[in-house]
């Protein structure tokens, strides 16, 4: 599968490094464009392996898979660029914030398998959190090859496009939070006298940890919290702390607000 991208940006890369990684494609299948002003991006993509172009079109003619990866408001002028190289064979997958798959059918030919895809950026490790949903117009075999590219750095589920600016407030931007959330279990480390590099990689394991722990067990996240927080020990503290200074009100209203300004910028766009 020749596999072509639109933006040689941070989720190019990162998607990039995944399928390599993973085998699903060799690099020389893979080819990526960005304007002729930012040389630094390409430099950084082809370090990989991959082909480089200036020309947008070149990676339509050169491919069977296109990966729109530009920011979200040239969406629309870079699929009309490339709009009259598109044919039956190609699939065109977005990742762009907000861009709807009815966006991207009325600025490319009339048929064309289009596909929204939401990643995030631990598809750098290979442990991508991913959305998709399907256009109008794909084949049958379309949501298997999506499935095996989102697969190959991570997890991936089709989802309703009515609940994917949802995913991206929360699997999208979400790793923002949890790094945020690290850095500062780690200061708080820190602040008690424990060294800086020890405390943030005590913290990374602890929410990784965590998260493994609430898909593997199938428990509840509050029953797992109970079981760490004993009679009058310092974890139950901890927790009366955070409640009362809208910890968990903070990380809803974090999801909401982002999931508004997603349809505020999908909506701008259109
Ligand atoms: N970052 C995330 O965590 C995340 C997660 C999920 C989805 N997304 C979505 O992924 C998309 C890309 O995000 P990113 O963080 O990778 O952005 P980025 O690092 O800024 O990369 C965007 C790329 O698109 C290029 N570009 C701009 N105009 C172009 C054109 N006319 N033709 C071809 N390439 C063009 C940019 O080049 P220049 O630098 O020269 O403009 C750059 O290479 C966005 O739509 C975003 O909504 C991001």
């Amino acid at each position: 599968m020749r596999i072509g991208f639109i933006g040689a940006g941070k989720v190019a890369q990162a998607i990039t490094k995944g399928l390599i990684d993973s085998g699903i494609t060799a690099a020389e299948n893979i080819i990526a464009s960005s304007p002729k002003q930012d040389h630094l991006l390409l430099t950084q993509i082809s370090k990989l392996g991959v082909g480089t172009t200036f020309n947008n079109k070149t990676v339509v003619k050169e491919s069977d898979v296109v990966v729109v990866c530009t920011k979200p408001n040239v969406v629309s002028r870079v699929l009309t660029e490339f709009s009259s190289d598109v044919s039956k064979s190609h699939l065109i997958i977005s990742v762009a914030l907000g861009v709807t798959t009815k966006t991207m059918e009325k600025a490319l030919p009339k048929n064309t398998r289009v596909v929204r895809v939401m990643p995030n950026t631990p598809a750098l490790v290979r442990m991508s959190a991913s959305v998709y949903c399907m256009g109008s117009s794909v084949i049958e075999t379309d949501a298997e090859t999506v499935s095996k590219l989102l697969t190959s750095f991570g997890y991936c589920e089709e989802i309703s496009e009515s609940l994917i600016d949802i995913a991206t407030g929360l699997s999208g931007s979400g790793p923002a939070y949890v790094f945020t959330a690290i850095q500062s279990l780690a200061d708080g480390a820190v602040k008690m006298g424990m060294p800086r590099d020890q405390a943030l990689r005590l913290a990374a394991y602890a929410v990784m940890g965590s998260a493994k722990l609430v898909l593997e067990s199938g428990q509840h996240p509050d029953s797992l919290k109970d079981d760490v927080c004993s009679p009058a020990g310092c974890t139950i503290y901890a927790m009366h702390l955070l409640e009362k200074r809208g910890f968990r009100a903070a990380l809803i209203d974090a999801v909401e607000v982002a999931t508004l300004r997603t349809k505020e910028l999908g909506d701008f766009k259109v």
